[in-house]
């Protein structure tokens, strides 16, 4: 098999790279060692940004986005029993966000793919890259028992934090990366969200989020030990910790629980996001700690550049467009990673229970929350154009 550009994953960034790509007239093929049942299961992320929902717009990918996505104008912010709203489209200039399920828009992707008649290879096990600065690049992997082997001009890596392409581009122990010493425990359940905006809150024994999939299914999580393993929460536990930390006048009735995650928290960004005919795209090249749910819209602005650069890399014969690309994603990954550990940092607990680094940052949470001009502070559009 001969492609122009071979992509290795197919998550959210291989899928939309594949897509854009085809409607330029690039040829590429996905290669995922996942079946497409278990990368449509994901369950992950949630919230999507005003930019990420604007280019899937404009892209003619958000019909079931804007039919099921539940829109975010503000978030709750909770802290000594007590809620704050704060009013992001007002903060932003009028920008808001969708909650709307990566599984969901991972099926969009997929049958947007199939709709103009492309498909990843699923289950190709194995993967093994060439030397990046090989032309043509040889892929090789096997499906099936068969030995397979893909020829392409380029490789763009969208295999995410465990996929071989990021230990190709930076060496193994390549980039920076920073693991915090606690995790958390997520839950999707059927139960019917605590407010229609997504409720972040500090308490001293731990960090807490209620964010949701519909009217009737919620997706929470708590702050929890470093090594705390998804066995030792069990429901009871789980639903009577969150209540302790929102606090008594937050009400609800927990439905049943469908799958419960462990996350353990860190950050990584790549040292460089192209080397040679292979690029990075997602978090591939960068991860950030869930709290400020940067990660796929990282991703998606990663995809959209990088498709552009292509175009102008193939149509306009400028040779630096893949280096360019890397590096503004490089650029945009440490303002996300900037503002994913700033949130962090403000709203989970020191593990160690200290009261006096907890009043600290109760106080930090007074003062922020009782001045306005500070309040841009939770403002997603951290860095304006730039970043989205
Ligand atoms: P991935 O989704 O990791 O996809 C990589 C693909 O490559 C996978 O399908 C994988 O199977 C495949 N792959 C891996 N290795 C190989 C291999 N060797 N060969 C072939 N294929 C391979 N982000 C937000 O923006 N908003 C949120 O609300 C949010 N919430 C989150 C909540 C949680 C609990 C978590 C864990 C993450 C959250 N994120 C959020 C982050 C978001 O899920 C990721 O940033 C996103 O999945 C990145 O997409 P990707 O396609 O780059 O990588
Ligand atoms: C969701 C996940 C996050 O990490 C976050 O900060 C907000 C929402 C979610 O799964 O809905």
């Amino acid at each position: 098999m001969r492609t122009t550009v071979g992509i290795i994953g197919g998550g959210p960034s291989g899928l939309l790279l594949s897509i854009l790509l085809d409607r330029l007239g690039i040829d590429n093929q996905v290669l995922e060692h996942r079946s497409r049942a278990h990368v449509q299961r994901r369950v992950r992320a949630g919230q999507l940004d005003h930019a990420s929902v604007a280019f899937l717009r404009q892209a003619g990918l958000a019909g079931r986005l804007d039919r099921l996505g539940l829109p975010q104008r503000g978030m709750n912010l909770r802290w000594r029993g007590q809620t704050r709203r704060i009013d992001l489209e007002a903060l932003s200039g009028g920008h808001s966000c969708m909650v709307y399920g990566q599984s969901a828009l991972t099926c969009d992707l997929t049958n947007a793919l199939a709709a103009s008649g492309r498909s990843p290879v699923y289950g190709a096990e194995d993967i093994r890259l060439s030397d990046p600065e090989s032309e043509p690049h040889v892929i090789t992997y096997r499906k099936d028992g068969a030995e397979h082997r893909l020829e392409c001009r380029f490789v763009a890596g969208c295999d995410g934090a465990h996929g071989p392409a990021r230990r190709l581009v930076n060496g193994a122990g390549g980039g920076s990366s920073k693991r915090l010493p606690f995790s958390w425990v997520g839950v999707l359940s059927e139960t019917p969200p605590v407010s229609p905006e997504l409720t972040y809150a500090y308490h001293p024994r731990g960090f807490a989020l209620w964010s949701m999939r519909s009217d009737t299914v919620s997706r929470t999580y708590l702050q929890c030990g470093a090594d705390d393993q998804a066995e030792d929460w069990s429901d009871d536990r789980f639903w009577s910790e969150m209540q302790r930390r929102l606090g008594p006048d937050v009400t609800f009735s927990p439905g049943k629980v469908t799958e419960r995650l462990m996350v353990r928290m860190q950050g990584y960004v790549a040292d460089r996001m192209q080397l040679g005919n292979v690029v990075l795209a997602g978090d591939a090249g960068h991860t950030v700690p869930p709290s400020a749910a940067k990660g796929l819209n990282l991703a998606i602005a990663d995809i959209r550049e990088l498709s552009e650069s292509f175009r102008r890399l193939l149509f306009e014969g400028r040779q630096e467009a893949l280096a360019e690309y890397a590096q503004k994603a490089l650029k945009r990954a440490w303002a996300g990673q900037a503002f994913s550990w700033q949130m962090t940092d403000l709203l989970h607990a020191p593990p160690s229970g200290d009261p006096f680094e907890s009043n600290l940052k109760l106080t930090r949470l007074d003062s922020l929350l009782a001045s306005p001009g500070q309040l841009s502070l939770f403002c997603r559009d951290y860095t304006g154009a730039e970043a989205a």
